[in-house]
C-alpha cells in the first residue's frame, strides 16, 4: 500500500509513475501534474526533455517504445529506482511527425507502418514489459492515451486513427487479461489538445472553430488531462477498467 493518503482523484503520494513520450506536450505536463501531487515519476522519450525534470525530482531515461529493448532498459531503470511499478501511461505517440493530413490513398506504407510500430506496437509492448512487475505486486494502473479521432471519424488522418483505433482495443482485451492480477488498464480519448504539435498541424481557425464546437465552448490545454490521469493511476479506480475516457470539453458522447 502507498504510505499516505490522498484526495480523491489525486495519485497517492509515492505510487512510481512511468510516462512515456514526457519530452514535450501533454508527456510532460502528466509528468510535472503527477510529481507534484507527489509520485514518483519516470519519464521516457526518444528526444531529450523541453523542460526541467530534474528540477521537479523527475528521472528521465531515452527510450524508443516501438523498441523491446529499450523497454526492459526503462523496465529496469525504473526498478532500480524505485523498486516497483504502479502505473504506466502510454503516451508517446508519432503524432507532431506526421505531417500534412491527406488523402488515405497518399499515406506511403512506411509512414504507415511507422506509426503502427510507435503508437500501437508501442502501447502493446509497454504493457507487456511492466505486466511481470505489476502482476508480482498485486497491483498496477495502465493508462493508453488514444484519441477522439476515433470517435469522430477525423479524415486525412487515417494511419493516425487507425492506431489509436487498435490502442482502444488493445485497452479491453488486455484489461479483462489482467484484472485478476490487481491490474486495470484503461484509455483516455483526448479532443484537439493545443500543444505545439496541434498548432504544426492545425490553423489557428481550425483551433477556434473545434473550442467552438464543444459543449464546454474553450480551447483546451494539456492540464485539462492530468486530473483524469491521475485517477486513473490512482487506488481509487481499481474498480473501472477496459473503459476509455473522452475528454474533450462534450464533443464526442460514448
Ligand atoms: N495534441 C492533441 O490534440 C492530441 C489529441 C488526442 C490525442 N493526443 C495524443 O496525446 C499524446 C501526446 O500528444 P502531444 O500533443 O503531446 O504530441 P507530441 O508529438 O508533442 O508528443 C509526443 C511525444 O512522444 C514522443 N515520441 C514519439 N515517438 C516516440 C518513440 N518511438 N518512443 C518514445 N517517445 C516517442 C515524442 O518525442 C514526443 O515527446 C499522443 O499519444 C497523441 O497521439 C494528442
Amino acid at each position: 500500500m502507498n504510505p499516505m493518503p490522498t484526495a480523491p482523484g489525486s495519485v497517492e503520494p509515492g505510487t512510481v509513475v512511468l510516462v512515456t513520450g514526457g519530452a514535450r506536450g501533454i508527456g510532460a505536463t502528466l509528468g510535472r501534474h503527477l510529481a507534484a501531487e507527489g509520485a514518483a515519476v519516470v519519464t521516457a522519450d526518444v528526444v531529450e526533455p523541453a523542460w526541467d525534470v530534474d528540477g521537479s525530482g523527475v528521472t528521465h531515461v531515452p527510450a524508443d517504445v516501438s523498441d523491446e529493448a529499450s523497454w526492459r532498459h526503462l523496465v529496469d531503470t525504473t526498478l532500480d529506482r524505485h523498486g516497483r511499478i504502479d502505473a504506466l501511461v502510454n503516451n508517446a505517440a508519432v503524432y507532431q511527425g506526421l505531417g500534412d493530413k491527406r488523402p488515405f490513398t497518399d499515406i506511403t506504407v512506411e509512414e504507415w507502418d511507422r506509426v503502427m510500430a510507435v503508437n500501437t506496437r508501442g502501447v502493446w509492448l509497454g504493457m507487456r514489459a511492466v505486466h511481470p512487475t505489476m502482476k508480482q505486486q498485486g497491483h498496477g494502473r495502465v493508462v493508453n492515451i488514444a484519441s477522439s479521432t476515433v470517435h469522430m471519424g477525423v479524415p486525412f488522418f487515417a494511419h493516425y486513427t487507425a492506431s489509436k483505433g487498435a490502442v482502444i482495443a488493445l485497452t479491453r482485451s488486455v484489461a479483462r487479461e489482467v484484472g485478476r492480477d490487481g491490474i486495470t488498464v484503461n484509455a483516455i480519448a483526448p479532443g484537439l489538445v493545443e500543444t505545439e504539435a496541434t498548432r504544426a498541424l492545425n490553423d489557428d481557425e481550425y483551433l477556434a472553430t473545434s473550442a467552438g464546437r464543444r459543449a464546454v465552448p474553450r480551447r483546451m490545454e494539456p492540464g485539462d488531462l492530468a486530473p483524469a490521469v491521475s485517477f486513473l493511476c490512482s487506488r481509487g479506480s481499481g474498480f473501472i477498467t477496459g473503459q476509455t475516457l473522452i475528454v474533450d470539453g462534450g464533443v464526442a458522447f460514448s
